[in-house]
């Protein structure tokens, strides 16, 4: 089921999860979130940086809106998509979401809970959800007011206007803009980046990122501690300083 839906290629170092829908333009369906579940136990296990990406020349154009209308009140309480996103953004190692053509509803709000966002020129992101009588509740009133601001968040989610590339570039809601046939091959260049430093270090950064403001400075704390005394930093600032010469 999620080998169809959810492509997973494995690596040692990084995942890469391409949503496989592309003649319903990657519409997430109640299957690839169960697929998305099931990678996320994955990589809570075993943690690996995340690349998200779309097939044929989209990220996810929403979540598949005939099942979104069958959806009763019940189904809104237990929050099928945020859920699934929440996990994503939790997962230890960091998300990069490489994003080309729609990203829209809940394909964007997939893209917000990423760490990292690159995209094409073609990138057509929003959340158009009020026009189709509901509103954008798996992340965006809250991850996307995070990342670009209360003022564009909430004119992007009150109008529905998406953005193209250049806007989302400039206003930080992606860090990069690659042409399609290089879009896959700059995620990778990111996590040969992650994959460079030491992966406990990373994985306390994103914790420290992600813990609420009133945690700082007591949770920076805890959690350098536990590097300062970790072998691998003794290895690589030992290293550093012997190539310097100033052992
Ligand atoms: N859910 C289910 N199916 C979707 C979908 C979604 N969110 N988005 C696109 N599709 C399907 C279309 O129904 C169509 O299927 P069909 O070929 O069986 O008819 C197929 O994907 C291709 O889309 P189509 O609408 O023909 O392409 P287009 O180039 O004319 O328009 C969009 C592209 C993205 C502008 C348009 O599909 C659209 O508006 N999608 C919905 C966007 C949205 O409101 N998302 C928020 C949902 S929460």
């Amino acid at each position: 089921m999620d080998d169809a839906l959810l492509l997973v290629d494995r690596h040692p170092d990084r995942v890469i999860a391409q949503l496989n829908r592309p003649d319903k333009r990657n519409a997430i369906d109640r299957e690839m979130i169960d697929a998305l579940h099931l990678l996320c136990a994955e990589l809570e296990v075993e943690p690996r940086t995340l690349i998200l990406t779309g097939s044929g020349d989209d990220f996810a154009a929403g979540a598949d809106i005939a099942q979104l209308r069958a959806r009763r009140a019940e189904d809104a309480h237990r929050g099928i998509n945020a859920m699934a996103f929440i996990r994503i953004h939790e997962l230890p190692m960091p998300v990069i979401a490489a994003l080309d053509g729609y990203a829209l509803g809940g394909g964007a709000e997939l893209a917000y809970a990423a760490d990292i966002r690159i995209a094409t020129p073609r990138l057509k992101i929003g959340n158009p959800e009020p026009n189709l009588g509901i509103m954008a509740a798996a992340g965006a009133t809250w991850r996307l007011r995070e990342i670009v601001g209360d003022g564009l968040a909430s004119e992007m989610l009150l109008t529905g206007r998406t953005v193209t590339a250049d806007d989302a570039l400039a206003v930080g809601l992606v860090s990069g803009i690659h042409a399609p046939g290089d879009l896959l091959s700059a995620a990778h260049a990111i996590a040969d980046r992650i994959a460079a430093a030491d992966p406990l270090a990373i994985r306390h950064t994103k914790t420290a990122l992600r813990a609420p403001r009133d945690a700082h400075p007591a949770i920076d704390g805890d959690l350098q501690a536990e590097l300062f005394e970790s072998p691998e930093k003794m290895r690589r600032m030992t290293e550093f300083l012997e190539r310097k010469g100033r052992r």
